[in-house]
């Protein structure tokens, strides 16, 4: 008995530290409408489970003691056999169906929100190719930016997520609830972003051996900061796809890591090599490893700008053919 209320004082210590290091009780503060709605619905339901939680566990305490049996009380004394109690059946029954009821409809009405249904005019609309395991985001315009999405403050966004190999789940906790991006079809995920700054996510659904490492940030801007970006695009698209897409398996420097050495591969810096490994992977039998096709839809542009950086950056040995 000792023990056992030693072990839960101690649980009832740890509670502090593990909220705190949980970021609180609550989601994190949310910078959509999509993400407010989801915290109202998060706080509504909270408050009533925890009212239900505390009823039920004052009950059960007091219940506990006052029917405990007493010093003079025989082991094999069978308490009093009471069948049936229409009017209390009738009330615990009509209670719990009134309060999901309640919950239900507080829930549905608030779903068109979450959804982030825009009457802010149309979207802008970009693609998601989600592959193992980085984001490829795709712009009206072409521009293309792998692991950072940029978008402007208060304007509404429309995310088609695809995904060219296997099931991922788009997730940043700020901005709205996640969507799985699922091969042969498309996924479109609204929401309007309502302050500026920079947000974290990762993707929600088990991928393979780099899941945890498929993350993304977003970086919401000013109206005409962003109009600035979209119209140059990104800085250096080389070094950043040579980060979300080959470093997490190759290492930051191609030294290795999960996937082998590639620093000094000769390989990495001939197009006519390199085009096929990244389009189409690697998966034959009489190779040893597998790789994925993380290039597949890359326009060539992309491929140039990987190899440049990859020659100025990582590749180590003498360049083919190079005097
Ligand atoms: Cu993609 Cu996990």
């Amino acid at each position: 008995m000792t023990r056992l209320l030693a072990a839960a004082a101690l649980a009832l210590a740890l509670v502090p530290g593990a909220l705190a290091a949980n970021g609180g009780l609550a989601p994190p503060t949310p910078a959509t409408p999509s993400g407010e709605a989801i915290l109202d619905v998060y706080w509504v339901v909270f408050a009533a489970c925890a009212v239900v939680f505390v009823l039920i566990e004052t009950a059960l305490i007091l219940f506990i003691i006052r029917f405990r049996r007493r010093a003079h009380t025989p082991a094999e004394a069978e308490g009093p056999q009471i069948h049936g109690n229409t009017r209390l059946e009738l009330i615990w029954t009509a209670i719990p169906a009134l309060a999901l009821a309640a919950i239900a409809v507080f829930v549905f009405v608030k779903t068109p929100s979450v959804l982030g249904a825009s009457d802010g005019g149309e979207p802008l609309r970009v693609r998601v190719e989600s592959h193992q395991f980085y984001w490829q985001y795709v712009y009206p315009n072409g521009v293309i930016s792998p692991d950072l999405l940029r978008l402007p403050v208060d304007r509404p966004v429309a995310l088609e997520l695809v995904s060219l190999d296997v099931n991922h789940s788009w997730w940043v906790p700020e901005l709205t609830g996640k969507l799985d991006a699922i091969p042969g079809r498309t996924n479109v995920l609204e929401f309007t972003p309502s302050r500026t700054g920079t947000f974290e996510g990762k993707c929600a659904e088990l991928c393979g051996v780099e899941h945890a490492l498929m993350r993304t940030s977003v970086e919401v801007l000013p109206d005409q900061e962003f109009e600035q970006w979209l119209a140059g695009g990104v800085e250096d698209l080389g070094e950043q796809t040579w980060d979300a897409v080959c470093a997490k398996c190759h290492g930051p420097q191609g030294e290795g890591d999960y996937g082998p050495a590639i620093a000094s591969n000769p390989a990495i810096v001939s197009k006519e090599s390199l085009t096929p490994l990244l389009r189409e992977g690697q998966d034959q039998e009489t190779v040893p490893g597998y790789m994925p096709a993380v290039g597949e839809g890359w326009p060539e542009r992309q491929i140039d700008a990987l190899i440049e950086h990859v020659e100025a950056a990582v590749f180590e040995g003498e360049a083919p053919g190079g005097g």
